[in-house]
């Protein structure tokens, strides 16, 4: 693209395009990267003035398969031309959804049995909210409504998907969380754990907590519990040792649904397909999005367990049809990308390639960097992994946030080509390269982030002086 085009498009991006999660005067204004990305393929983006970036990030950890993929364009445009569009009301279906549907109840946990699809994480989110409303009307426990999140968790970004993430920043002049949710403490060891309070304990007092506020609450009046198998934008923690046991074993005692919000952990993420798998999970209800697609089309789905489905199922006799539904559920241009991309994480064995290759990430980032000086944390599973950043490592002190040390650690890796994601609440560098990334790429990852880390601990060692 000629420079002169790319600074016309610039001029009419900061004119007329609202930008998500982008400081809105600082774009009009021209202060913002407004990097125009034209192409990609593997883990490596291409912007208008021919710069290429290595996405450690994958989009926002959706395009798991990597770009360029060929296979997911031709289905894609295979589908378009033989149905791009009917709706899937009053038993209307399509053959890509059904296939995909089969295949997605194949290989999730045990007990799952259908698939209801949405466009997005938060709309998946939004239709779990309304089915664990409706499973406890129609068992007649109309007072059976309030749903526990933990503070850290993302759970999307809409009036009730955004009550349930637990992060101010979604919540700030938004009016939000809004009732009926409630938060409980993050399972986050680093920052929540007490002097010499080991993981297994510490996800005692997490569970303990929780039930605290179930029985302060009333259980009568709790329906669900909600949670990423390992914590995502709240900052990539894996749970603690225990955690889903003790977390379980509470919910079980006051029949509350677990909901395992799987957005980014499943499809391979993990180094298992479902995060569930991993953790030993046994939910209710599964919330799927980016990875089934791998971000080619939107698609969301909820995946529906036995014990929740029966409940709906007889219901209906009494309410009818759902009153639940829209124009693009079920999508058939959607659902053919999510079978193609699906197609590539099987016969790729993306899956293992991630718990191999991200097994290797983990052991080169903490060989790097756990004796560094403003490191006080590695950590991660699969192919996601973390570098909380730290003033003092020795007294876990946080840096100053006005520092910004986070979000310039991650510009500095931008110089050096490469994306690593700066992740609200706290001075953190988040990593979840496409599931396709291979050892040789992952050296490079580490490289870059090494001299990336280096300039800044070097910089701040200069303004303190
Ligand atoms: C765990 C989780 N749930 C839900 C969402 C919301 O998905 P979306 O942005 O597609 O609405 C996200 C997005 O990052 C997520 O990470």
């Amino acid at each position: 693209m000629k420079s002169n085009y790319t600074a016309e498009l610039r001029a009419i991006d900061r004119a007329h395009f609202f930008h998500p999660s982008t400081h809105m005067r600082q774009h009009a204004a021209g202060e913002t990267p407004n990097r125009i990305i034209t192409g990609g393929k593997g883990i490596t983006i291409v912007d208008s003035e021919g710069r290429e970036t290595l996405d450690a990030f994958a989009g926002l950890y959706c395009v798991n398969v990597g770009y360029g993929r060929t296979e997911i364009a031709d289905a894609i445009h295979e589908q378009a031309k033989q149905l791009a569009y009917y709706h899937s009301y009053v038993g209307h279906a399509n053959e890509p959804v059904i296939k995909l549907s089969e295949r997605i109840v194949k290989k999730a946990p045990e007990g799952m049995c259908r698939v209801y699809y949405g466009m997005s994480g938060s709309d998946a989110n939004e239709t779990q909210i309304k089915l664990v409303w409706y499973y406890n009307n129609i068992l007649n426990r109309p007072e059976k409504k309030k749903i526990i999140s933990r503070w850290r968790g993302y759970h999307g970004s809409g009036v009730m998907t955004g009550s349930l993430t637990g992060l101010e920043l979604f919540h700030k002049a938004f009016d939000l969380p809004r009732a009926p949710i409630l938060h409980t403490m993050a399972p986050h060891h680093y920052w929540g754990a007490e002097a010499g309070e080991s993981e297994r304990d510490f996800s005692k007092r997490c569970a303990a907590e929780l039930e605290k506020m179930i029985l302060a609450e009333g259980p009568e009046t709790v329906a669900a519990f909600i949670g990423e198998p390992v914590l995502g934008t709240g900052g990539i923690v894996p749970p603690p040792e225990g955690y889903w046991d003790e977390i379980q074993a509470v919910l079980r005692r006051h029949d509350v649904l677990l909901i395992a919000d799987e957005v980014v952990t499943a499809f391979g993420r993990t180094g298992a397909y479902f995060g569930c798998q991993k953790y030993d999970i046994k939910p209710d209800l599964i919330t799927i999005a980016k990875g089934v697609s791998s971000g080619y089309l939107p698609l969301s789905g909820v995946i529906v367990g036995e014990k929740v489905w029966n409940v709906l199922e007889q219901g209906s006799d009494q309410l009818g049809p759902i009153g639940h539904g829209w124009t693009y559920s079920a999508h058939p241009v959607c659902a053919a990308a999510a079978n193609a991309n699906l197609d590539i994480v099987d016969g790729e064995n993306l899956t293992e390639n991630s718990a191999e290759v991200g097994a290797y990430l983990q052991a080169r980032m903490h060989e790097a960097f756990d004796s560094h000086p403003i490191v006080g944390e590695v950590r991660g599973v699969g192919l996601l992994c973390a570098l909380e950043f730290v003033a003092d490592k020795a007294k876990k002190q946080r840096f100053d946030p006005n520092l910004k040390v986070g979000p310039r650690i991650s510009a500095a890796c931008l110089e050096h080509g490469m994306i690593a994601r700066a992740m609200p609440n706290g001075d953190i560098l988040g990593f979840a390269p496409p599931l396709v990334v291979t050892k040789a790429e992952v050296d490079k990852i580490v490289e870059l982030t090494e001299k990336a880390v280096a300039k800044i601990a070097d910089d701040l060692v200069r303004e303190a002086a």
